[in-house]
C-alpha cells in the first residue's frame, strides 16, 4: 500500500532537523504541502528551502501560545488551509529522578508537555468542522518511554506519558465537540538522530554501559527486528495515521520501535 497524501496540507513542528525534516520531506514527497517550523531559525529555512515549494518555514517556540494562531494564519496564507498537525518538537533529558534539577524537569514539561497541549488546543480550534474547516488528523510525537519504565527515562518518560494521556482525551473530545479530527500518536522507540546520539552519550556518562559497543549490543539484543530505527520508518507510520487510509482510527498509540518495547 503506497500512502498518498494529495491534496492534503500539513504543519510539522520540529522540522528543522531528525524525524520532523523526514516527516516534511517524505509527505511533500507523497502530494502534500507542509509547513515546517522549529525554534532554530536558520536550519528550519534550510530544511524547508530544500523541499521546494510545496514547503514553506515559519519559526515557533511551541511553548509559547502567543505563536500558535500565526503558525496556523502563516499556513493558510501559504497554502490555503491545514488538515494536518504534527506535534513533532520535543527535547530530552537522560537523568535519574535523583539527579534532575527540578529547572530542567519544568522545561521538559513546557516544551514537551505544553508544546502538544498548545497544539492540540489550537489545532483543534483552526481544523475543526465547526470553526469553517473540514476536519483533519493530529498525530503527536509521544515515546517508547512512555510505553516502559526505563532507568533515566523518569522525567523524559513522564512528558510521553501526558502526551499519550492527552492525544487519548483530545481524541473523546473530538468526536464531542464534532470537530471531525482524528487524534492519535506514535511511541517511537531507537530512532537514528541527533537525539539519540546525545542520549547514548549520556548513557556512556552515567555510567550505565561500559563503551558505545556494549549500548548497541543491549539494544540489539531486546530489540526483535534486530536493528534501530530511522527516521523514515517513523514517517511512513505518520503517513500512514494523517493519510484517508486510516480514516476510522483515533485515540491509538502505534509503537515503532522494532519491538523492542515488548520487552
Ligand atoms: N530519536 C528518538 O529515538 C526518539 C524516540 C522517541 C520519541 N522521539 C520524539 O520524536 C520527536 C523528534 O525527535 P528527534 O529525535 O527528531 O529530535 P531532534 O533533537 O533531532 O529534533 C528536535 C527538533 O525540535 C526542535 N525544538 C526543540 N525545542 C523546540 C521548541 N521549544 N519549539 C520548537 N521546536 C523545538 C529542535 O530545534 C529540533 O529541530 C521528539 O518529540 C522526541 O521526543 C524521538
Amino acid at each position: 500500500m503506497s500512502i498518498n497524501l494529495d491534496g492534503k496540507v500539513a504543519v510539522i513542528t520540529g522540522a528543522a532537523r531528525g524525524i520532523g525534516a523526514e516527516l516534511a520531506r517524505d509527505f511533500v514527497q507523497r502530494g502534500a504541502k507542509v509547513l515546517l517550523t522549529d525554534i532554530a531559525e536558520e536550519a528550519g529555512k534550510a530544511t524547508a528551502a530544500a523541499l521546494g515549494d510545496n514547503a514553506a518555514f515559519a519559526q515557533q517556540d511551541v511553548s509559547d501560545e502567543a505563536g500558535w494562531p500565526g503558525v496556523f494564519d502563516q499556513c493558510e496564507a501559504h497554502f490555503g488551509k491545514a488538515d494536518i498537525l504534527i506535534n513533532n518538537a520535543g527535547i530530552e533529558v537522560t537523568s535519574f529522578i535523583t539527579e534532575c534539577k527540578l529547572d530542567e524537569f519544568r522545561k521538559l514539561l513546557d516544551v514537551n508537555v505544553g508544546g502538544v497541549f498548545l497544539g492540540i488546543k489550537h489545532g483543534m480550534q483552526r481544523m475543526s468542522a465547526a470553526n469553517g474547516g473540514k476536519g483533519g488528523a493530529i498525530l503527536n510525537l509521544s515515546s517508547m518511554s512512555h510505553v516502559i519504565a526505563g532507568a533515566c527515562f523518569g522525567p523524559y518518560g513522564a512528558t510521553k506519558s501526558a502526551v499519550d494521556k492527552l492525544t487519548k482525551v483530545a481524541a473523546v473530545e473530538a468526536g464531542l465537540l464534532d470537530a471531525k479530527i482524528r487524534v492519535n500518536c506514535l511511541y517511537p522507540g531507537i530512532i537514528d538522530t541527533g537525539m539519540q546520539d546525545k542520549l547514548g552519550q549520556d548513557l556512556l556518562n552515567l555510567g550505565l554501559f561500559p563503551d558505545a559497543q556494549a549500548l548497541q549490543e543491549y539494544i540489539i539484543g531486546r530489540t526483535p527486528l534486530k536493528r534501530t530505527g530511522t527516521p523514515e520508518d517513523v514517517a511512513k507510520a505518520a503517513a500512514y495515521l494523517c493519510s484517508d487510509e486510516a480514516e476510522f482510527i483515533t485515540g491509538v498509540g502505534m509503537s515503532v520501535d522494532g519491538g523492542m518495547a515488548l520487552g
